[in-house]
């Protein structure tokens, strides 16, 4: 349940509509569930056997399972990421709370409707005053949470609360798509335009996958260190993403046939959920009961989730010097709550902080975004996917997988009667770590524009080795390896990828090569 609470949370609700808005609707949509169930699922139980196995918290993991190993940073990585999202992702959690204040009083709701909920937005977050000290309730409340313990409070309400927020997403979801216009929203999210699939949108994806389902972050690593070996890390994980995979697309259907019938733009960035949400529930019959009621259950998701962010920090110094649980919360939250002002002035308060710019990104708060919940967590989970493939012995992985579960290690028909078990240490020995570090060298590609060639004749020979492999072990009737065939509809179209849209039709020659490498694996399984 903490796992789920710490997944679901504003990436779902907040950051996945307006990203999916930013870069192009359904084809993100599509790339973003391949990322959530090839990658970020292997990942999370890399994580989680990862902690069962060592009992530690993600700097511990390292040190147990394999002392003196260089992969530590990955651990002190996993802390900063932790720490650093917190601090914005408190005040987005602080706008929840306001949202939630403002639709109960009368004045605060008309004046929504009155200046428009753009406007309201705009001039909510630009107010210091306004947005600070709704930042600070928030991360009160984390540190209280935390130092209080999560079993007793935070998971009997969460139990009560989710259902809720989810029966509520439902109700806003039928407002939403009964909306005049709705039906455009619902084609831009659902029919998806290829041609905007790009090495960005990859990557975006990709760490949109990760901030949600919270991998990436050493923190399923302190959660797992908490789980009992009865427990089945196998189906809880596959639970835990699906869920969380749910919620985001919910949110899709809130927001984007909302967008379209009130002619906004889907590109709009993050101000997206709070403008298009409020004017929904001012349409609504009693809206701004609804209204309060959403935001109060967001601000709840929230809590899950930033408390799991503070635990991950406050469980290595919990591990280090035992009974500091208290101290450690408090101190951790105070400073996350100082470094978040700049990130709090951000969207106008300060002009110095909402103008700066690093890395594309335009702010204090995205550029912390780009920096910390996106490439620090594909930095983290290559390492990650590389030390548990090949450092720390995957049989060890495997057997803490199957611990507590009877599925795992066992052969399946539909699976060309290979085990699950095979097939993850396939993908994290090769898959993830080549999509990851492709996807990362894309995105420092277009400076490093050598490396990026490279990548791509590397790949294409892979796919041609992969077929001329293919055609001389038919040839001879000798028994095919199944992960060459495997590796064939995957390595091409990522080189391609890693090369950039520059000089091909960006996704006509990787669908076409895929294509290709699926072609054979079906021929394997006819004929062969
Ligand atoms: N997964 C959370 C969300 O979707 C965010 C989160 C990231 C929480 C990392 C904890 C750790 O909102």
């Amino acid at each position: 349940m903490a796992a789920a609470g710490s997944a679901v949370g504003l990436g779902n609700i907040w950051r996945f509509p307006y990203v999916t808005g930013e870069n192009g609707g359904a084809a993100f949509v599509l790339v973003y569930l391949a990322c959530v169930f090839l990658i970020g699922v292997p990942l999370l139980y890399v994580e989680l056997a990862l902690g069962r196995a060592s009992g530690r918290n993600p700097v511990g993991a390292f040190q147990k399972t394999k002392p003196g190993t260089p992969f530590v940073f990955t651990g002190v990585l996993c802390l900063m990421a932790c720490f650093f999202v917190l601090t914005y992702y408190g005040v987005i959690a602080g706008w929840t709370i306001s949202y939630a204040a403002s639709h109960v009083s009368p004045k605060l709701f008309s004046a929504i409707k009155d200046l428009g909920p753009a406007a309201y937005f705009e001039g909510y977050t630009s107010t210091p005053y306004a947005v600070l000290p709704a930042f600070a309730i928030f991360i009160v409340l984390t540190i209280w949470i935390v130092s209080a313990g999560i079993e007793k409070g935070i998971e009997k309400w969460s139990k009560i609360l989710m259902p809720l927020l989810f029966i509520l997403m439902l109700i806003i979801i039928f407002k939403s798509l009964s909306l005049k216009g709705a039906g455009a929203g619902l084609k831009y999210y659902l029919s998806p335009d290829f041609s905007k699939i790009n090495g960005q949108v990859v990557l975006m994806a990709l760490g949109q996958a990760f901030f949600s389902l919270s991998v990436g972050w050493g923190l399923m690593i302190t959660y797992g260190s908490y789980m009992p070996k009865s427990q089945n890390i196998a189906t809880n994980g596959l639970w835990v993403a699906s869920a969380d995979t749910l919620v985001a697309i919910l949110a899709g259907f809130m927001v984007f046939p909302a967008v379209f019938a009130f002619n906004m733009d889907p590109g709009a960035g993050a101000g997206l959920t709070f403008v298009t949400l409020p004017k929904v529930f001012g349409l609504m019959p009693g809206g701004w009961v609804f209204g309060a009621i959403f935001f109060c259950l967001l601000s709840v998701a929230a809590v899950t989730s930033s408390i799991s962010m503070l635990e991950v920090p406050v469980s290595y110094f919990v591990d280090n010097k035992p009974k500091s649980r208290r101290t450690s919360a408090i101190i951790v939250g105070i400073v996350a709550f100082l470094i978040g002002i700049p990130s709090a002035l951000s969207a106008g308060g300060s002009d110095f902080f909402t103008n700066m710019e690093i890395f594309g990104k335009k702010g204090f708060l995205d550029i912390m975004d780009q920096v910390f919940g996106t490439l620090c967590l594909i930095v983290i989970s290559l390492a990650l996917s590389l030390y548990v493939g090949w450092v720390w012995k995957t049989d060890d992985a495997v057997e803490e997988m199957s611990t507590g579960c009877d599925w795992f290690s066992k052969p399946f028909k539909l699976l060309f009667g290979m085990s699950p078990a095979t097939i993850w240490v396939f993908f994290i020995r090769y898959i993830c770590p080549a999509v990851i570090a492709l996807v990362l060298c894309n995105t420092l590609g277009s400076a490093m524009g050598a490396l990026a060639i490279v990548f791509w004749y590397t790949g294409i020979l892979l796919f041609l080795a992969g077929w001329v492999y293919f055609l001389v072990r038919t040839y001879k009737q000798e028994q095919i390896d199944w992960f060459i065939l495997i590796a064939i509809p995957i390595t091409a179209p990522l080189a391609i990828l890693a090369y950039g849209t520059r000089e091909f039709e960006t996704v006509k020659a990787p669908l076409f090569l895929a294509l290709s490498g699926f072609f054979l694996m079906a021929l394997k399984v006819v004929v062969l």
